[in-house]
């Protein structure tokens, strides 16, 4: 219970958490060392002061009885005081024992007169400033010793205090110099591997103490694999698909030589849809991985292609809600939220895009008014070439079954992740593209 309040007020940061290391243990021997200091140092130093004083008191009260009448006893206690540098004045009524509230060896001078002076009446060690006045009773009437207050205790302890104090600070302001330059590798570090997360490669070079800086070699290895197989696979696809294309167009020609009949008909056919896969192959293969991401305001650029597309599609636009813009590939996005749309107009009657952009996410939404996809189906569909049941797709056209599969890839690439699920509004597919900022 304890532990887990503990817990949440811990700092979250690794230089909070390092900085919280530090200065605990510096503040509380700092605390440690300022109580023993004015307990042990500082009041046995006083004690001692005061004790001598008060021998000297009695020295002179001495001298104060042993005079024959009270003129003369002010006289004679003066021949001791003055070169004891105490002054002496006959009492004063209404003076009382006080002392300030800062002042923190007030109480042992206060205690240790007391108990070594007897007949102690009052010790004022406020009404005047640097001085404390020490009211005695005597056989010729009360007397008043003042002393300057230098005498009864250490002066200044204050200065060993702040001495310590500054020095505690400028050490700690030096571990913390050391401390968020330590920190600043691994907070380079989590930002590559967050950036590369969203599809972003930003420039990264390990530094730091040794085990951040293999951490971030790691890191680099994976990155550059990662990209290797990344490239490698754009590269064999679209090798494989642009040189299919040659026999294909080959074969096309050859067709148009022959004469027309039902078969030859059924074969362009088929050589049309091959073609047509070849293209949506090609650009799934392309998968504009190296368009660079630039800043793009995603609800200009949702605006811009509802436009777009509303001119030759029922396509409408929905809510746009929110503002601020965000490192996007513009091109891929617009070709995953074309699949989308594309598809709302193909399985529905019409297709609805709107956007939010909150300050964790953009939300890309396209919805339609057709039959939906079943949910057991839903992860189907996200595979490549994955068509449902062609009784669906009657007289839809023909599709490759990519669609999907390219815009899950794009939000990947962004980082983020494509999900279906049902339209409250249209009662068709809802198709959500999510990507964090
Ligand atoms: N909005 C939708 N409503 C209902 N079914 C859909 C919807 N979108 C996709 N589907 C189903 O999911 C399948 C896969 O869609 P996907 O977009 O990946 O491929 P496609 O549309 O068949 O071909 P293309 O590669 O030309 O887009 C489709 O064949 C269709 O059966
Ligand atoms: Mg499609």
């Amino acid at each position: 219970m304890f532990f887990r309040m503990l817990k949440g007020w811990m700092p979250r940061s690794l230089f909070g958490r390092s900085a919280l290391i530090v200065l605990v243990p510096v503040s509380v021997t700092l605390m440690v060392v300022t109580v023993v200091f004015i307990q042990r140092l500082y009041e046995g130093v006083t004690e001692q002061m005061t004790l001598a004083l008060s021998h000297e008191a009695l020295l002179i009260l001495d001298r104060v009885e042993a005079a024959a009448d009270p003129a003369g006893a002010l006289e004679q206690a003066l021949e001791v005081a003055a070169p004891l540098d105490i002054e002496i004045a006959a009492g004063a009524p209404g003076v009382e024992t006080r002392r300030g509230i800062f002042d923190l060896s007030g109480r042992t001078v206060v205690d240790v007169v007391f108990r070594e002076i007897p007949g102690v009446l009052a010790v004022d060690l406020v009404s005047r400033d640097g001085w404390a006045r020490i009211v005695i009773a005597s056989s010729k009437g009360p007397v008043e010793l003042i002393v300057p207050r230098g005498r009864l205790s250490a002066r200044n302890p204050h200065q060993f205090l702040v001495l310590i104090g500054v020095t505690a600070i400028l050490m700690s302001l030096v571990a913390l110099i050391y401390l968020r330059n330590q920190v600043r590798p691994v907070r380079r570090l989590a930002f590559a591997a967050e950036a590369f997360g969203k599809g972003r490669v930003v420039p990264y070079r390990p530094s730091g103490a040794a085990e951040v800086r293999s951490a971030g070699t790691a890191f680099l290895d994976m990155r550059d694999r990662i990209e290797r197989q990344i490239e490698q696979r754009t590269l064999m696809l679209s090798g494989v698909s642009h040189d299919l294309r040659t026999p294909l167009t080959r074969l096309q020609l050859g067709l148009s030589l022959i004469e027309d009949s039902e078969d030859v008909e059924a074969m362009r056919r088929d050589l049309k849809d091959m073609e047509a896969m070849l293209e949506a192959f090609l650009a799934f293969a392309r998968g504009d991985a190296l368009e660079a991401p630039e800043r793009v305001d995603p609800i200009a650029l949702a605006r811009d292609l509802v436009e777009q597309m509303a001119r030759n599609l029922p396509v409408l636009a929905g809510p746009m809600a929110g503002e601020g813009s965000a490192m996007l590939r513009p091109q891929a996005l617009r070709r995953a939220l074309e699949n989308l749309i594309n598809n709302g107009v193909r399985y529905g009657k019409e297709a609805r895009l709107s956007v939010e952009v909150t300050s964790e996410a953009i939300v890309f939404v396209v919805e339609d008014s057709g039959a939906g996809i079943p949910e057991a189906q839903r992860d189907e569909v996200l595979r490549p070439f994955s068509r449902l049941d062609e009784a669906r797709n009657q007289n839809r056209g023909s599709g490759v079954g990519l669609g999907l599969t390219i815009a899950a890839d794009i939000a990947r690439q962004h980082g983020g992740r494509l999900e279906l699920g049902e339209s409250r509004d249209l009662g068709g597919l809802r198709a959500e593209l999510i990507i964090p900022r």
